[in-house]
């Protein structure tokens, strides 16, 4: 079994079967619905889906103290060169590459470009979804920030569980991730990257009920985690 553990917005950590872990979007110290500092997160490999603040906020230090191996778009981790973090793996959407933890593909996501890092703005990103199959065989797709996308269809039969945005805002909303479920067709679905400040406040129980009987919704508390 493999441990998905989200720890609020749109950051998860990952466990696979053999104990390796991953992490995904690194965002603790000003995330306020964190359950975690990220001093104490462990991480083997770190994966990026796009260059905005509440995504890679903590990504160099936890890179740096690590030492975990940064994947991501082509242009964010050559922004990570400028700081001296070499340890990495570019990409592009549609992209495919086998790690040592399982394979990797970036997913179209339709969302806005800037890199908000440090020296950033000379590096926007292509931002992506992240379609993962572990070693062990399970299936996880974070979507990322993104729209509703008719390329979400592609993702059917590939997907065991479906981390999907529903804040609205800045992501598609509970309406249209209803329908990225309907695309999608996963099995399990944990509906992320709301509630952490007020623009985007959802009600996940009632996302829940709209999803019906499509998917088994998680809906989990920061630091609540999910077998698979
Ligand atoms: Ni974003
Ligand atoms: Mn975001």
């Amino acid at each position: 079994m493999a441990t998905l553990t989200w720890h609020g917005h749109a950051t998860c950590s990952v466990e696979t079967d053999d104990g390796t872990k991953l992490v995904i979007d690194p965002f603790f110290g000003d995330n306020p619905a964190c359950d975690v500092s990220v001093d104490d997160v462990e991480a083997d490999f770190i994966l990026v889906t796009h260059g905005h603040g509440d995504h890679i906020g903590d990504l160099i230090p936890l890179a740096r103290r690590t030492g975990a191996k940064v994947i991501s778009s082509h242009e964010l981790v050559s922004w990570l060169a400028t700081h001296d973090i070499d340890d990495t793996h570019g990409m592009s959407i549609g992209g495919s590459f086998s790690f040592p933890f399982g394979r990797l593909k970036l997913t179209p996501a339709l969302h806005g470009t800037s890199n908000e890092g440090p020296g950033g703005k000379d590096f926007p990103t292509m931002p992506a979804g992240l379609l993962v199959e572990l070693n062990g065989g399970q299936r996880l797709h974070h979507a990322g920030d993104t729209a509703l996308l008719m390329e979400m269809q592609h993702l059917r039969g590939k997907v065991d569980v479906a981390l999907l945005p529903i804040g609205d805002n800045y992501t598609m909303g509970p309406e249209d991730a209803v329908t990225a479920v309907e695309y999608i067709q996963p099995e399990v679905v944990v509906p992320i990257h709301y509630d952490t400040w007020p623009p985007i406040a959802q009600d996940a129980e009632a996302f829940k009920a709209a999803v019906g009987d499509r998917a088994r919704v998680e809906v989990l508390a920061p630091g609540g985690t999910l077998e698979f």
